[in-house]
Parts: C-alpha cells; sequence; structure tokens
C-alpha cells in the first residue's frame, strides 16, 4: 500500500537519486538535455524549491521507499509541472496518475488556476498518462529545447480526465 504527500526533509536524498535514475537512462531525452535537467534536481537545489513551496515535490511511498514525484513550481498564476515519474518496479499501478492528481489538488492552495507542462512528442507513457489525467495537447514546439521536439500540455480544474 503506497501513500502519498509532499517530500519529507528526510526523503530530499532519496528523491534526488529516484530523479536522478529516472532521467539518467531516459532515451528520449539527448545526452544535453538530460545532463542539463539533472543539474537542476540536486538534493540542494530540491531543498530550496521546497522550502519555498512545499507542495513543489509530491512523492509517493511504501514501506519500501519512494515510488514516484511530481515536481512542480508557481509560474505566475500557473504551475508548471517540470517532472513527474515513478520507479521502473512501480510503473503501471497508478502511481504517476495519482500523483498527477495530488498535484491538481494542491491549485488553489498556490493561488494557481492551471497546471501545464511539456512531453517530448515520443513518449508514449508520458502522453497516455498525461491524456488518461484529463491533460489537454495544446502545441507542437519542433527542434525546441536541445534542438528536440515537444508537445505543450494544459490542464485546468474544468478537464474532465477520460475513463
Ligand atoms: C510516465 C510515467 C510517470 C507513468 O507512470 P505510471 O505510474 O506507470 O502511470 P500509471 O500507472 O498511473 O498510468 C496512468 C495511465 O498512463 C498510461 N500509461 C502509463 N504507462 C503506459 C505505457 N507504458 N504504455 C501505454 N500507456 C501507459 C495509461 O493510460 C495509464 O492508465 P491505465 O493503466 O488505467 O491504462 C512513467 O512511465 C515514468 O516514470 N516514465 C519515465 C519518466 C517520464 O518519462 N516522465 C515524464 C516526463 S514528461
Amino acid at each position: 500500500m503506497s501513500e502519498l504527500g509532499p517530500v519529507a526533509a528526510d526523503e530530499i536524498d532519496a528523491l534526488a537519486a529516484l530523479m536522478r535514475d529516472t532521467i539518467e537512462p531516459l532515451g528520449y531525452y539527448n545526452a544535453r538535455a538530460r545532463r542539463a535537467e539533472l543539474d537542476k534536481y540536486t538534493a540542494a537545489r530540491l531543498r530550496a524549491l521546497v522550502a519555498d513551496d512545499p507542495d513543489a515535490a509530491l512523492v509517493a511511498r511504501d514501506d519500501s521507499g519512494l515510488l514516484g514525484f511530481c515536481v512542480s513550481r508557481f509560474d505566475d498564476g500557473t504551475i508548471w509541472l517540470s517532472w513527474f515519474g515513478t520507479a521502473p518496479r512501480a510503473r503501471r499501478r497508478g502511481i504517476g496518475g495519482a500523483l498527477l492528481t495530488a498535484l491538481a489538488a494542491t491549485l488553489p492552495a498556490r493561488d494557481a488556476h492551471k497546471i501545464w507542462c511539456d512531453s517530448r512528442v515520443d513518449n508514449v507513457e508520458s502522453c497516455a498518462a498525461l491524456e488518461r489525467a484529463g491533460y489537454r495537447r495544446i502545441a507542437t514546439l519542433t527542434n525546441h529545447w536541445f534542438g528536440q521536439d515537444y508537445y505543450l500540455w494544459e490542464w485546468t480544474p474544468e478537464a474532465t480526465p477520460t475513463g
């Protein structure tokens, strides 16, 4: 049985490790993109992020440790979903979807009216999870960050999850 909530202070190192283990092998991104993303989510940077906004890093956990994460930041009245991920051993068990639901629940307290994010166009798991959670594809950015192609997505409380 897993539970879900803001990352605790003593889980930050494990969160940084899970993010590194998720991003490092993710073939959808080129080496430059992965390096840049890994630099952004060191333990020190994650600590600073949640000191400012405790909802900025949500995690799913069970007795074995962290199973998933959802990292976001306030962006001028919106929430930018930076990364979400589930440990390989825990995929397809609803954890990614539950993290997106938990993120949506943070909007009122963060005085934000929508979530937006990007995905690589060929990241089928991410696209499917976002669609399943009611995110809408709003744009395609070709030859964009690090020379790669991305979709932009948005979610608003009015959106109805499918299924
Ligand atoms: C994307 C990711 C977070 C999904 O996490 P998850 O915990 O496996 O997702 P869930 O079990 O909640 O699945 C939610 C929905 O996503 C879709 N989905 C998830 N994985 C899928 C896959 N491999 N193939 C097709 N659809 C998939 C399904 O529609 C699923 O709903 P269903 O099981 O009821 O059909 C996970 O695959 C991951 O960590 N990927 C690597 C990191 C990453 O790419 N992050 C996103 C960067 S933008």
